[in-house]
């Protein structure tokens, strides 16, 4: 492996995910829809990035294709110095797997297993073996997410906040080098949220782990330290260290100068 080419942010350290020119066209000629036009951004390991923009800005099919879950129509998506491309699909399963964890705005539990079972599930099916640090981990976890005490009711016996704090727990629960974050507190009310959001800055400050979350709530991006801008497909901002008003003052001033801006102005 050529680690020479491993990409780094401008502090040096290197991403643990990153698109470089990425592409990605749903459908084909007159119904076509063009989600990435170009993106190149890194994801720096150990850090939490937000992805924010308006609606339609492409901020999902960024997340699926940095995540290997949909594919680039031109472009690159790397985890680590892996580019998702070179994979074949048995490849890209396993990478899936073993080096990314996901969060969804809907759970995503598997409604018969309990809290341990599903935060478990990912190394189970896996066929992963629990040595003893994976064991401590795990354990950390559960206390981490607080449900140490809802360890055997199952899914539905849990309130929707709750029921987050599982998947979350889940998506860390095989160390993967990436934990990708789809809107995961737009079901949730804004304490339950708040909850999930201080367990992401959690792992990411306290646990080392890497995690790159969509939103369109300008207080959930302040958990991160760097928010990456969309628009129409494009990547058109970054903002280190944000707090809710400067996100919320971005926002604002990209929909005047989008309304203001003339069809087919350069950007
Ligand atoms: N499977 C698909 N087939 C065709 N077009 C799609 C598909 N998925 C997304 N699109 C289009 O691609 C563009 C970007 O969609 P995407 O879901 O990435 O936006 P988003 O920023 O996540 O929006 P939202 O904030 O509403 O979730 C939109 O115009 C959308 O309609
Ligand atoms: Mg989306």
């Amino acid at each position: 492996m050529n680690t020479a080419t491993t990409s780094r942010d401008r502090r040096g350290v290197p991403d643990a995910a990153r698109v470089e020119a990425a592409v990605k066209i749903y459908g084909s000629s007159d119904t076509a829809v063009t989600a990435l036009d170009g993106v190149s951004v890194g994801f720096p390991a150990g850090r939490f990035t937000a992805i924010m923009g308006p609606s339609g800005s492409g901020k999902s099919t960024l997340m699926h294709c940095a995540a290997g879950l949909d594919t680039l129509t031109s472009g690159a998506a790397y985890i680590g110095d892996t580019e998702l491309g070179s994979l074949d699909d048995r490849r890209l399963t396993l990478l899936r797997r073993d080096r990314v964890g996901f969060v969804f705005q809907a759970f995503n539990l598997v409604p018969t297993l309990t809290v341990a079972e599903n935060i478990t599930l990912p190394m189970d099916l896996a066929g992963r073996r629990f040595d003893q640090d994976g064991l401590e981990w795990t354990d950390a976890l559960i206390d981490v997410v607080g449900l140490r005490d809802r360890l055997h009711h199952r899914p539905a016996e849990l309130s929707g906040g709750q029921q987050q704090r599982v998947a979350v727990a889940r998506a860390f629960a095989g160390r993967p080098d990436v934990v990708f974050a789809d809107e995961p507190t737009g079901n949730l009310d804004s304490r339950s949220g708040q909850e999930v959001l201080g367990l992401l800055g959690r792992a990411v400050r306290e646990m080392g782990r890497t995690v790159v979350m969509v939103t369109h709530d300008p207080v959930a991006a302040a958990h991160a330290d760097e928010v990456v801008f969309l628009a129409d497909g494009r990547l058109v901002d970054r903002m280190a260290a944000p707090t809710a008003d400067k996100v919320l003052d971005r926002l604002k001033a990209f929909d005047t100068r989008s309304a203001t801006m003339p069809e087919g102005a350069p950007s």
